[in-house]
């Protein structure tokens, strides 16, 4: 019995908001700058009442009408998210009631950028395992509540957004392998030092990073753990038809596809479109991919995230 996607969607609020737009709006940077460092050239920003659950509802309606599955078919909602609605509950049931799905399990995983890959290793388990049969397994943030607008190296790196797949039991092959780590040790790098004691913000309620580390980090640990799985699955990874990589930055994506010596004509790339949204870039980025045609049935597609923990992971699948 394998865990397969049946149907996937995505969902981007609003109108793209363009570098040149930031410009216009304070933002001391300019269009060159964040095009030559990230491949930027737009970003999604929610209205102040959006909310990471109004963004993944939109996404999860996409994916169950493209699984042709009925909401009250799902037994597991899982949503990846950094930027929750609430402390609590979970997005996962507020996204549930939203949907109008009763008795489903339904939870959060919080592993930031490597969320959407950690959400859907956990839902192969509970499929492979035979107790659950159709899961919902989502990305969705807003960023854009975290950035400090006046810190130019991190505010113009990261959008809002959502995606999310129907995962279902099923004879025909779908997830192959999986593999997922992290080392908090480098917790420093990229956070939101963050918390809420007594009614007050205790540190700094906005996201922090050292690029030049996450960088070094991602790289490295990219091209690791996309190797790891394809071991795991007896696939090369050159012989993979699509990786599918977070979106964060373009100079990382390059550099990942070539030190897993594949071409830049089998990555799929929506970074430039969407900036960073996260936990929700991957599966925006294969819902495009699927959309416009360049996914098809049958395709081996390696999925890879990394993000603050420090996490990451891969997901090996036939789509
Ligand atoms: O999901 C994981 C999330 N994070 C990432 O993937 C980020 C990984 N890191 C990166 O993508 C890159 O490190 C950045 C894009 C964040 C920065 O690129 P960089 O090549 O490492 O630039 P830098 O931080 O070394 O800064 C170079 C220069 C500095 O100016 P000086 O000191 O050389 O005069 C910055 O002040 O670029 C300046 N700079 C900017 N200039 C225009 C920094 N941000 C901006 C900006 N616009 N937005």
């Amino acid at each position: 019995m394998y865990a397969r996607i049946a149907g996937v969607g995505s969902f981007l609020p609003g109108q793209p908001v363009s570098n040149n737009d930031l410009v216009q709006r304070g933002v001391d940077t300019d269009d060159d700058w964040i095009v030559a460092r990230t491949g930027i050239k737009a970003r999604h920003l929610a209205e102040p009442d959006c909310t990471s659950s109004d963004l993944a509802l939109e996404a999860c309606r996409r994916a169950l009408e493209s699984a042709k599955t009925e909401v009250d078919e799902i037994d597991l909602i899982i949503v990846a998210t950094s930027t929750p609605d609430f402390i609590f509950p979970s997005t996962a049931c507020l996204l549930q009631s939203k949907l109008g799905n009763h008795g489903a399990m339904a939870f959060d995983v919080q592993a930031v950028c490597s969320g959407f890959v950690y959400a859907l290793n956990i839902a192969d388990k509970f499929i492979r395992s035979g107790s659950h049969k159709k899961a919902l397994v989502v990305g969705a943030e807003v960023f854009s509540r975290i950035l400090d607008w006046d810190d130019r190296a991190t505010c113009v790196l990261f959008g809002d957004g959502a995606g999310a797949v129907v995962l279902e039991a099923s004879e025909k092959p779908g997830i192959l392998a999986t593999a997922a780590h992290a080392d908090g040790s480098h917790h420093g790098i990229l956070s939101v030092p963050g918390s809420i004691c007594g009614g007050k913000v205790v540190g700094d309620p906005f996201l922090r990073m050292d690029g030049q580390a996450v960088f070094k980090f991602a790289v490295r640990v990219l091209a690791d753990v996309a190797k790891e799985c394809c071991e795991v699955a007896g696939i090369a990874s050159h012989a993979i038809d699509w990786l599918i990589p977070h979106q964060a930055n373009i100079r990382i994506i390059e550099s990942t596809g070539k030190k897993l010596g594949l071409g830049m004509d089998k990555v799929i790339v929506t970074v430039d479109h969407h900036g960073n949204t996260s936990a929700a870039s991957i599966p925006l980025a294969l819902d495009a991919a699927v959309r416009d045609g360049r996914v098809q049935r049958g395709q081996k597609i390696l999925l890879e995230g990394v993000g603050g923990g420090f996490t990451w992971g891969a997901v090996l699948l036939e789509f």
